[in-house]
């Protein structure tokens, strides 16, 4: 019989790559809808671990037998002193459209060199398990803010989130370009070894 694992998002996309990565012989995933779980959780961590933690904790709670998987992720620029950091999504306000976001950051760089613009994504994943174990894992990725927003896909910073070696935004790369380098892709390659090594399933 397939384990059960619980993603604790709402987001369709984040449910696709989860599958995409964990999905197969060994595990059935389930969005917390699919698992019938429904809770309000409040993120009040100092950190993407943290944050995550809170989150998978509180759905392990109602998922029974299931292992819950949570993740967290964000947008640190050194010369902002890590801002937006775990507050990228609540920056200038939940309901404030990311051109504006973008835009405020930008202008919030004025001035600043190509070199002194570093960024990066960042995503912690963390698994809890029905007998209490727990594991975290953190994926990066490394670039730079640009002085203009470039490209369609994506979603939030990536059209201001450019990459060193490329000089193009993550906005600008297909969803599997993407996903085959993201911080959340790797935390998520990450978090799948650790569930292996605590299943016992050889890869
Ligand atoms: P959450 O982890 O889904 O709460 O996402 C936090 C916030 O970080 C998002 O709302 C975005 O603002 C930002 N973020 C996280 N990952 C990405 C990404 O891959 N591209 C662009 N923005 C991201």
């Amino acid at each position: 019989m397939k384990r059960k694992i619980v993603f604790a998002t709402s987001n369709p996309g984040k449910m696709r790559e989860i599958r995409e990565i964990l999905g197969g012989e060994d595990f059935e995933i389930l969005s917390m809808k699919e698992a019938g779980i429904d809770c309000d959780i409040i993120e009040d961590g100092q950190t993407f671990e943290e944050n995550s933690l809170i989150k998978s904790r509180e759905v392990a709670k109602y998922a029974k037998d299931a292992i819950v998987l949570a993740d967290d992720s964000g947008l640190e620029i050194d010369a902002l002193n890590k801002e937006p950091g775990v507050y990228s999504a609540r920056y200038m306000g939940e309901d404030t459209s990311y051109d504006i976001k973008n835009a405020n950051l930008i202008e919030r760089l004025d001035g600043v060199a190509k070199e002194d613009r570093g960024a990066r994504f960042v995503c912690a994943v963390s698994a809890v398990f029905p007998d209490g174990y727990e594991a975290v894992v953190r994926g990066t990725i490394e670039g730079y803010i640009g002085w203009e927003a470039q490209g369609q896909n994506g979603f939030g910073y990536d059209p201001i989130f450019y990459l060193w070696d490329k000089d193009v935004t993550t906005a600008s790369l297909s969803p599997e370009e993407k996903n085959a380098i993201s911080h959340r892709g790797q935390a998520l390659r990450l978090i799948k070894k650790e569930i292996l090594k605590h299943e016992n399933i050889s890869c």
